[in-house]
């Protein structure tokens, strides 16, 4: 680690630390002459297998808070800090989420539980309906979060628009949206403004049974329809249409012979908790990487090295 730290001690005010790294961040802590601040460098699954060869990191400033520098190191001293290092995860920033439904909301309670016992590095800063009446929306307001209604519509005329959403949820400095049972389709402006950042779950494996119309128990009776043996949930990021983004995450169910729509719903369900609390704590300790053709992979918190 030494030479890591000499190499970047040259570009950084001094004394400089070295708090966490992981697959995407880099993070370390320097003092300057105002105050001791954290410095949290993300870079990309791409320059990390460079680094592992031993070649050149190349960091970039992202935020405010975040410097950018250059450095070189062995894979050795990556590993071996890794490995000694069990301040990390309290010494990394929490994300600040923000949960959309338009229904009761148990995928939203599960991520918010996650969070309140440790699980979940972040925390739930505002929720977005589209139905003010929701127990999702209930759920939020119980618990002292925020609750914003979007679209605009004739019946929601306090809602805000697709600009003022984007802008609330930079007011709340929001780092990954999480849509959770949100029926409607996220608007072009929100995609684009929050790049690789927006979650989705979906009833089944897609990109079977995915698309517009497919929601709830229409889902379900379409899979038992078909004769489809196996179903379960599907975690991906959202672009600007349905059910279409990068997958992250599957789980997969039986389907059983005697099975009522309700029936797989439910047990689809219990999965879908476990799988999104899953995704939700990989996303916001940073161990989501890109593949080079674009597929999201989760790295593994046991041993970085494991993508899934
Ligand atoms: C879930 O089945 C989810 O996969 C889908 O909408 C449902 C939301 O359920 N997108 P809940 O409101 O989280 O209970």
């Amino acid at each position: 680690m030494e030479a890591l730290g000499s190499m970047i001690g040259t570009s950084l005010p001094s004394p400089t630390k070295f708090i966490h790294m992981s697959p995407k961040c880099l993070t370390i802590r320097l003092a300057s002459r105002d105050a001791v601040s954290h410095c949290k460098v993300p870079y990309r699954r791409q320059v990390l297998a460079k680094a592992f060869s031993g070649s050149e990191i190349v960091l970039q400033k992202a935020r405010s808070k975040t410097w950018g520098f250059e450095c070189r190191c062995s894979a050795q001293e990556m590993e071996s800090y890794a490995a000694t290092d069990n301040t990390s995860q309290s010494l990394t920033q929490r994300k600040r989420l923000a949960v959309f439904v338009s229904g009761g909301g148990s995928n939203f309670k599960a991520i918010h539980e996650a969070a309140k016992e440790g699980l979940v590095h972040g925390d739930i800063m505002v929720l977005v309906t589209d139905k003010p009446g929701c127990g999702g929306a209930e759920y939020a307001r119980d618990n002292q979060i925020p609750v914003i209604i979007f679209p605009r519509s004739m019946s929601s005329p306090d809602a805000v628009s697709a600009a003022e959403l984007v802008a609330t949820l930079r007011n709340f400095e929001v780092d990954f949206l999480l849509l959770a049972g949100f029926l409607k389709l996220i608007p072009i402006e929100l995609v684009q403004a929050f790049p690789r950042s927006i979650l989705n779950i979906h009833p089944s494996l897609l990109p079977a049974f995915g698309g517009k119309g497919f929601y709830g128990l229409k889902v379900h009776k379409a899979v038992i329809a078909s004769g489809a043996r196996y179903s379960g949930p599907t975690v991906h990021f959202v672009d600007e249409r349905y059910d279409t983004g990068r997958i992250v995450a599957q789980r997969v169910v039986p389907v059983l012979a005697d099975d009522t729509a309700e029936q797989l719903a439910a047990r689809v369900l219990h999965q879908e908790h476990q799988l999104y609390v899953e995704v939700v704590s990989a996303l916001c300790e940073d161990r989501i990487v890109w593949r080079e053709d674009g597929v999201p992979l989760i790295c593994s918190r046991e041993n970085p090295n494991k993508l899934y």
